[in-house]
This record gives C-alpha cells, structure tokens and sequence, in this order.
C-alpha cells in the first residue's frame, strides 16, 4: 500500500481505537440488547443476503464486530476484518462470551490478502466504510480476489451525496467534490455515535461517486447485478432526518438518496 497515505490511515486507526469504548456504552450500539440475542443487521441487507445458513461470509470493516456475530447467529461462517485494534480485541470478547464461531482480522482493509487466503460466498460492507479509502480499485481488486467463483459481493452504504455537505457548520452546506480524490480532514468533538462524548475524532476520509464505485467492481471482473439508492436510512446520523416509519430516516423534502446498494457477482 502507498506510503503516501500511511499518516492518514494511522490517524483514523486511532481515532476509531478511541472510538470502540465510547462506542461500546452507547444507546446506538445498545449491546445489552444485542447481547440478549437482537440482531443489528438491518432491513436492506437481510433481504438482499436471505438465508446466509451455511455460508463463507467475509465481513470488511466489521467495526466490533456486531454485525459479522450477527449473520455468524444466523448460521453463517464468518470472518470479520478491520483496521482498529480495540475494535478486533472487543468482536473476539464478544465472540467467546456469546460462544460464537467468527474470526476476527486486525489489518487494512486493503491488505486483507495478505492476511486472509480462503475464499467466501460472500463478501459483505456496510453503512460508512468506504469514504476512508483513497482510491477503490486495490479494494476492488481485494474483492474479486476473495470471492469463490460465483460468490456474492454486497455493500450498502450512505450515498456519495450526503458527503458533500460539511456537517460541522451549524446549517449544514455543501462543501466537498462528489467525487473527491483530495484528503479530506475533519476534527470535531464526539463520535456520531454519541455526540456528547468528549473523545475528539481526527479524520482523513475522501468522496467517492457512484461512477467510481461501479466501475472499479466492474474492473476488477465482477458484474453487477444491481444497484439500488434509497431514501430511508436505517440510522439517524444526520442533522434534520425525519422518522418515516420504525427505525428508518428520510430527508423533509427527499430530495436526494441517502443510502446505496450494490450487488454484484463474480
Ligand atoms: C462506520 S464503521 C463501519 C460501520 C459498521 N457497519 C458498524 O456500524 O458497525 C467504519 C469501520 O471502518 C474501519 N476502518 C476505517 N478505515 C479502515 C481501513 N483502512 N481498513 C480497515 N478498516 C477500516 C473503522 O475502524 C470502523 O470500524
């Protein structure tokens, strides 16, 4: 991997190092519930998964792990990787403590084939992941090479829209490229997760249109099977959502899409 994007990689690496504890206690994770058995998987990629029961599923950055555990309760055989070595420490605790079968990775997403040889019936990403990436087609590439011939890729994940607004100002405006190859750095006070905490988030993320996100699938041999946007968000992580029906968010005028998905297969 580049040298040159290094500092930026190890700066959000300890940004969502802090993040994992915060992360942990909050109402949005709500890992009492989850450890009693609820699922933190949500609509759009339980219907688009169906039954993962006996299935590979390798989960890119898995945060800590809840949703790798909860398609591993749902039968599937997971692996789950991500760059945040508290994130890695606390899905393996929560793994034994809920005598489940995942592994978990600690690694850059983009050197996952480094670390991981076998391949999976499916891979799977989701909700914030791919706006701290530099560029798309070294993940791709990862992608197609961790796939079993015929295995399934799918992502959903906020819409290139929704980051072009700067959401630090008090009224939120655009501000970044729909497709922005220059870093972005942001540095605010809390996580979106609990946005009282006082842990402060330093990160370097970049745009990535819709464009670039089909074409490098497609690059590196997968086809798309398709792509879906949505106006409803399964989190309410932006200033002024409304709650449309239980647990699902959606702009006052839906103007714009807040969420994409895409399944592709090799
Ligand atoms: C917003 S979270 C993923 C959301 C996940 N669906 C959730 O809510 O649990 C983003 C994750 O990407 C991880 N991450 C960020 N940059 C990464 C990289 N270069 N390689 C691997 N993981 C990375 C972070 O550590 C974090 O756990």
């Amino acid at each position: 991997m580049s040298k040159e994007f290094q500092k930026y990689f190890e700066t959000n690496k300890q940004t969502w190092d802090n993040k994992v504890g915060v992360h942990a206690k909050s109402d949005f994770y709500d890992l009492d519930s989850f450890k009693k058995g609820e699922t933190s998987l949500k609509k759009y990629e339980l219907k688009a998964l169906g039954n993962v029961s006996g299935k590979s599923i390798l989960h890119l950055q898995c945060h800590f792990g809840q949703d790798t555990l909860s398609w591993s309760r749902m039968g599937a055989k997971c692996t789950g990787v991500d760059i945040s070595e508290n994130a890695i420490t606390l899905a393996k605790e929560l793994n034994s403590e809920l005598e489940l079968d995942a592994n978990f990775v600690c690694c850059n997403v983009l050197d996952t084939s480094l670390y991981i040889k076998n391949q999976f019936d499916i891979v799977f990403t989701s909700y914030g992941v791919i706006g701290w990436l530099p560029d798309l087609m070294p993940w791709a590439q990862m992608i197609a090479e961790r796939l079993k011939p015929g295995g399934v890729f799918y992502i959903v994940e906020f819409h290139p829209i929704v980051w072009m607004f700067d959401y630090l100002e008090k009224t939120p405006v655009i501000k970044y490229g729909y497709n922005q190859k220059e870093v972005i750095y942001e540095e605010y006070e809390g996580t979106y997760a609990d946005t009282n905490s006082n842990m402060i988030s330093k990160e370097y993320g970049w745009n990535h249109g819709l464009g670039e996100v089909i074409s490098s699938l497609s690059k590196a041999g997968l086809t798309i099977e398709s792509l879906e946007e949505h106006d409803a968000s399964p989190y309410e992580i932006f200033p002024g959502l409304i709650e449309k029906e239980k647990g699902m968010y959606v702009t006052k005028d839906k103007l714009y899409p807040l969420l994409f998905a895409i399944k592709a297969t090799l």
